[in-house]
């Protein structure tokens, strides 16, 4: 509610940069003063035991994560443990630091729930990121968090390039990633959706495997992230390639380039501009596309689903449909800080329902 009117009447008023960064500050810099991060996580951690999770090698506290995109550097990683989300994913990282698209580059679409987005993979670049990382990890928190690391091209690398720059963020941040997602679905790097054909996506998946492990010294689950907007053909495309390629699974899905079907006047969406749309109106497809992998890969693949989830409701279709973990970003920016242990309390008590139901 506190969140929701101060949503209302000020993050709705000032740019959703601007918003995104002080929300980040506020939250980075209070879990740095001593017993806040305890206050934090009484009030917002959904600490049930029914809703524990094991994938990927990971023991989570249940299966709602934060979206790429929200900790592009991994500078908060622990912080946003304590609002209540059970694991991370970091980036997108390249191996370049780069300062991404011309602002503004943020916008919403209220009366849709969405956000559309242009940030073009604004980051301090794979050393930086990593060496974040190893203090995280050099120093085990006392709630340790499980980190996904996403990871794309460099916007200033040709694509025949791509493989082996996407290899080398892999060479630097395996080592400290609980799971490393190939990213090939972001419309914000010209070109980079075009690495989802499997003829080009193959040798960045092999190059960055090779990477990964070699530099872990063990074998890091591998993912790849696709996009709403391919076709069926080219959904089914990537999941016969990551079986092929022995990936250990798929997050689907990141935002669209679509604008259909938007309650937002025309006026309101040209002004958001172009760029990835996420949120509500991306839940239809994305959960299309998770069902279309689950039928197509039958459980050899770990499936992320990603894009409009927004009520416990919501994640328990999409665990239903095949997922084994479900990540959100938008909701959480609309919602608020409650919103992850409220949706994790409710997924937790629709569990409880139905095994009564199934014991009557
Ligand atoms: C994103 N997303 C994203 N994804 C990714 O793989 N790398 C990234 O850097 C980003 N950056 C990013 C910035 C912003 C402002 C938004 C809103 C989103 C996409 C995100 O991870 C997710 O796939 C989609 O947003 C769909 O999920 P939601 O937001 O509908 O829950």
């Amino acid at each position: 509610m506190v969140y929701q009117a101060l949503y209302r009447t000020v993050l709705t008023r000032i740019d959703p940069e601007v918003a995104h960064h002080w929300a980040f500050t506020g939250i980075r810099a209070a879990a740095r003063v001593p017993v806040v991060p305890g206050l934090l996580r009484r009030a917002f951690v959904a600490d049930d035991p029914r809703l524990r999770t094991r994938v990927l090698g990971m023991d989570l506290p249940g299966p709602l994560g934060l979206a790429a995109g929200f900790d592009k550097d991994g500078a908060a990683v622990e912080a946003l443990s304590h609002l209540g989300f059970c694991f991370v994913e970091v980036g997108t990282v390249t191996a370049l630091p780069q300062p991404g698209n011309p602002k503004p580059r943020m916008a919403r679409l209220v009366a849709d729930r969405a956000v559309v987005n242009r940030m073009g993979f604004n980051n301090s670049g794979a050393e930086a990121v990593a060496r974040r990382l190893r203090q995280l990890r050099a120093a085990p928190p006392r709630h340790p968090v499980a980190v996904g690391v996403n990871i794309g091209k460099s916007k200033v690398v040709a694509e025949e390039d791509a493989a082996a720059d996407y290899a080398t963020s892999a060479r630097l941040l395996a080592p400290y990633a609980d799971y490393l997602v190939v990213n090939v679905s972001s419309p914000n790097t010209p070109g980079l959706r075009d690495l989802q054909a499997v003829e080009k996506l193959r040798p960045v998946l092999r190059a960055v495997r090779e990477a990964a492990d070699t530099a872990a010294h063990r074998h890091v689950p591998l993912l790849v992230k696709i996009a709403p907007d391919l076709s069926d053909a080219d959904v089914d495309a990537v999941a016969d390639l990551a079986l092929e390629e022995g990936l250990d699974g798929i997050v689907a899905t990141n935002t669209t380039t679509g604008r259909e079907g938007l309650r937002s006047s025309a006026a309101e969406v040209a002004a958001a501009g172009g760029g990835g749309l996420s949120g509500a109106p991306l839940a239809a497809r994305s959960l299309e596309v998770l069902r279309r992998l689950a039928a197509r890969t039958s459980d050899r693949l770990v499936l992320v689903s990603v894009g409009g989830v927004w009520t416990a409701a919501d994640v328990a279709e999409r665990l239903d449909a095949g997922a084994s973990l479900v990540q959100s970003y938008t909701a959480f920016v609309y919602e608020g800080p409650r919103w992850p242990r409220r949706v994790l309390e409710g997924l937790a008590a629709s569990r409880t329902r139905r095994q009564d139901d199934a014991r009557r």
